[in-house]
């Protein structure tokens, strides 16, 4: 069929392949021959679909798709989250759709019977009235829990505390579960920041510290994710790959080391730390996931959303990379309010787009000069088209033109005993035991008292990335301990007391906490930080972490240390419990404390998970992804340094044990951590015989196996974390100390190998 209209009229069609026109302008949505439009056949492959798509959008629906709009902008999303009226906004709706309709922002907490009403009639009025029925991304957070009132999970420091990639991908799974039912088909998850500057207030969302470890539970959550297929979809004749939801990487690349702690802060590095230390958990995990994320700061004097050599060289050329790249929240406004590489608001849309990434809200939409910038022949519109292209990819892989709508029976996959069993199984692996003098843990359950005290001990605390209200649905570890003692029908007696508030120098609670101490067997003292209230948005600033909240000091906040020491001043036995989302540099506690143990902010059953550990019921195996420095002055404490970067006898010797040797030492203090990545105690002891190494000599691109036979030598049921750990010992450059290559996690009966 032959193009039947003259160019001239048609200025914003593009011109491509006009032999090959199979429509007219005025009926863009049909075939002129009266078959079914390629891009609308679910049988057809979809870089067919994408190439009959493309060039019948107009220039305007094309910068649409690039913009993130928002579902507040036709429902009354911020109103009162209990509201549950049923109305939209019309005008609302078509503005939102006509010039932000290709992804929109849904992350607010409505009932769920409003959020899916809103969702069907966004993507309602898309699919039927709007001349091509291109359906939107609908997208909210999923960081350890999706946060339109979804299951909430450990925070992300807490997941990669299991070193188990079967829990990270099935709480994953859930998390897609619960959204998809919903209608949500994009979660912003997961990060894959690398947490080796721990001022930084966003240390919980991460992994840890190590980039071996990031990659394979990034790996196995964006796999959670995005497996699977969305019901009444299916793969088609030539249809090629589905997945049900989006996943999105992020922050490409290198965010989590700003050069000051400060968030959105440039980070120093070269090419060599780009492509050894921030791009290998990417390249791991990501090159299957639907989107990615890019970060706010400057890389080595670029800002990353302009970096051609990030975003096109790299990720499109090497790796080939094909979905979706999204700027994060207002980060395109940042190359003219803080960059400064660009003068004006139609530059940063320029550069951002010629680097094939889409703009999202929070920002005053720049993109919305791109038109104009096309027309005005200062922007060649390929970059919009092939930006266009990556997140048609993306909604033809996830079947969206087949089924974009929420599921009828959506509260039947919310919060079920599925979900709480992985939530459970979470929350226990989670936990580190870092510390145990003279076995002290685990109690026994025929122990007469506890004293419980502190002010995270009847508190539920997650981290960032959870919505209003969220903790109602956790429970406290006293309400832990309490559900733990009356199940094991024991009749230990919990003595509980605050003690101090969290953020206060207020001491006049210790004498309660005293008193609990002395008259129990035992004292458990619960301290640490607290998250970022997202309910207060941003005006919660007095938390201690998660986004935005940075600090100067990673010792405890207020009286909570000088609590510590008045319960252990009784001569109780006296066991901390760390709930954080990072390290807390106390050296007093690691040396002082009868039992230590790490609580990363847990997911809903946190209380109860605690309480279990304590007393035994689970065999704690959780192990640092991150390490502890003792005072924030000796940080950066990652375990794989560049040799060099830690004490060293005569030369060429390091000594990790914190010896003090000339040279290499703080005058005052040591550069070796308190605990270091990959540490964690057990109930039980581990020994490892048999090792082999295949094969024997490894050379640079080798892949090799080591085998191990562990023993179970203690007397209870434990679960070991294999560690393997890799050096270069003598390099062209100067290479990390050790780096872990390999890990598993193994369950081993007492008295068995494995
Ligand atoms: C949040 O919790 C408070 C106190 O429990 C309650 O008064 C308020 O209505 C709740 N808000 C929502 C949105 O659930
Ligand atoms: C509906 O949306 C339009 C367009 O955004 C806006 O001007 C108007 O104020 C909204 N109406 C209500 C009642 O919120
Ligand atoms: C959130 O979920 C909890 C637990 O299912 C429920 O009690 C609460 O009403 C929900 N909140 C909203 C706003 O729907
Ligand atoms: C969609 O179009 C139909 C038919 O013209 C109309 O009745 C309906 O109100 C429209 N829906 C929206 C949300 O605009
Ligand atoms: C991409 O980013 C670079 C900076 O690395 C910027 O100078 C350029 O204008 C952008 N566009 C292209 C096509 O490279
Ligand atoms: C799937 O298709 C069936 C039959 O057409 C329909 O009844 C059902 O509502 C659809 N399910 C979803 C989730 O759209
Ligand atoms: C209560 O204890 C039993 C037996 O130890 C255990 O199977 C069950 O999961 C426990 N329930 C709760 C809510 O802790
Ligand atoms: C923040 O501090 C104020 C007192 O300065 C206190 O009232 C408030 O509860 C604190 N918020 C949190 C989340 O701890
Ligand atoms: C620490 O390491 C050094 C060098 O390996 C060794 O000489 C010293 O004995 C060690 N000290 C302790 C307390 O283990
Ligand atoms: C490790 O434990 C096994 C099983 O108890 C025992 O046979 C072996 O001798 C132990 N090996 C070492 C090196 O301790
Ligand atoms: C490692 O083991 C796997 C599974 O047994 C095998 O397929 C692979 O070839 C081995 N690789 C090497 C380098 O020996």
């Amino acid at each position: 069929m032959r193009l039947l209209y003259p160019l001239l009229l048609v200025p914003t069609v593009l011109c491509s392949s006009l032999e090959s026109r199979k429509f007219t302008l005025e009926s863009r949505a049909t075939n002129i021959d009266g078959s079914l439009p390629t891009y609308k056949n679910p049988e057809a492959s979809i870089e067919d679909r994408i190439g009959d798509l493309l060039p019948r959008m107009t220039l305007e629906e094309k910068v649409s798709q690039l913009i993130q709009g928002d579902i507040n902008g036709w429902m009354s999303a911020l109103d009162d989250p209990l509201d549950n009226t049923l109305s939209f906004n019309q005008s609302g709706l078509e503005e939102m759709m006509r010039l932000k309709g290709g992804s929109i922002w849904g992350g607010y907490l409505m009932t769920y019977e409003k959020f899916v009403f809103a969702v069907e009639v966004g993507q309602r009025y898309l699919m039927e009235n709007t001349t091509l029925g291109i359906p939107a991304l609908i997208q909210s957070e999923g960081l350890h829990g999706f946060t339109n009132n979804g299951t909430i999970f450990p925070s992300p420091i807490g997941l990669a505390a299991s070193f188990n990639r079967d829990v990270v991908k099935s709480i994953a799974s859930i998390v897609s579960d619960e959204a998809e039912g919903l209608g949500i088909n994009h979660i912003f998850a997961p990060v894959l920041d690398l947490s080796r500057e721990l001022r930084w207030g966003r240390v919980e969302e991460n992994y840890g510290e190590d980039h071996f470890l990031t990659g394979e539970l990034g790996f196995a959550f964006v796999s959670g994710i995005q497996d699977g297929t969305r019901r009444n979809v299916t793969a088609g004749r030539s249809g090629g790959l589905r997945k049900r939801m989006a996943a999105t990487c992020k922050h490409f690349v290198a965010f989590g080391s700003p050069m000051t702690g400060l968030n959105l802060a440039p980070v120093v590095g070269g090419e060599r730390d780009l492509r050894s230390t921030y791009l290998p958990p990417f390249e791991r995990a990501c090159l299957e996931s639907l989107s990615m994320m890019t970060s706010y700061s400057a890389y080595n004097g670029i800002p990353t959303i302009a970096d051609k050599n990030i975003l096109t060289n790299i990720l499109r050329d090497e790796w080939g990379y094909k979905y979706w790249v999204t700027c994060d929240a207002g980060s395109v406004d940042l190359l003219y309010k803080q960059h400064f590489t660009c003068e004006t608001r139609e530059c940063s849309a320029k550069a951002t787009i010629e680097n094939f990434s889409g703009e999202m809200g929070g920002g005053t939409y720049t993109y919305l000069t791109l038109p104009d910038q096309v027309k005005a022949g200062q922007l060649d519109e390929k970059y919009i088209d092939e930006t266009v292209k990556y997140l048609l990819r993306v909604k033809f892989t996830l079947g969206l033109f087949e089924n974009p709508y929420p599921y009828p029976d959506y509260l039947k996959t919310i919060r079920t005993s599925k979900s709480r069993e992985a939530l459970h199984t979470a929350d226990l692996e989670s936990i580190v035991l870092l510390e145990n003098r003279k076995n002290t843990l685990p109690l026994s359950k025929d122990i007469r008292s506890i004293a419980l005290i502190g002010p995270q001990a009847d508190q539920v605390t997650f981290g960032d990335y959870v919505f209003f209200n969220a903790t109602l649905n956790g429970i406290t570890p006293l309400g832990g301990f309490k559900q733990f003692l009356s199940n094991s029908s024991s009749s230990t007696k919990i003595n509980y007391a605050e003690g101090c508030k969290l953020w206060s120098n207020d001491e006049s609670g210790f004498d309660e906490a005293v008193n609990a101490a002395q008259s129990s067997d035992v004292a458990i003292v619960m301290i640490g930080t607290w998250s970022r209230d997202q309910t207060l948005l941003w005006s919660g600033l007095n938390a201690t972490t998660g986004e935005h909240v940075d600090v100067h000091d990673l010792g405890l906040v207020g009286a909570q240390l000088k609590l510590v020491q008045a319960v252990k001043a009784t001569g109780k036995p006296t066991v901390v419990v760390f709930v954080s989302g990072k390290p807390i540099a106390e050296p007093w506690i690691h040396d002082h404390a009868d039992a230590v143990i790490q609580q990363f902010y847990p997911g809903e059953l946190g209380g109860l998970a605690i309480a279990e550990v304590i007393f035994g019921a689970y065999n704690p195996s959780g192990k640092l992804p991150v390490s502890f420095p003792r005072d924030v002055g000796t940080t950066p404490v990652f375990y794989n340094y560049l040799k060099g970067a830690r004490p060293m006898t005569d030369f060429g010797t390091t000594t990790d044990n914190g010896t003090l040797v000339f040279g290499h030492q703080y005058v005052l203090e040591s550069p070796i951590p308190l605990w270091s990545f990959g540490h964690g105690l057990s109930y039980t002891t581990f020994n490892y015989t048999d090792f082999t190494l295949n094969p024997s000599t490894i050379g640079p691109t080798d892949s090799f196996n080591v085998t191990v036979t562990v023993h179970n030598t203690g007397s209870v049921d434990g679960q070991e974390v294999v560690q393997v750990y890799a050096t270069d010992v003598f390099s062209s450059v100067v290479t990390a100390n050790q780096q872990l290559v390999g890990f598993e996690k193994v369950q081993i009966p007492a008295g068995s190998s494995s």
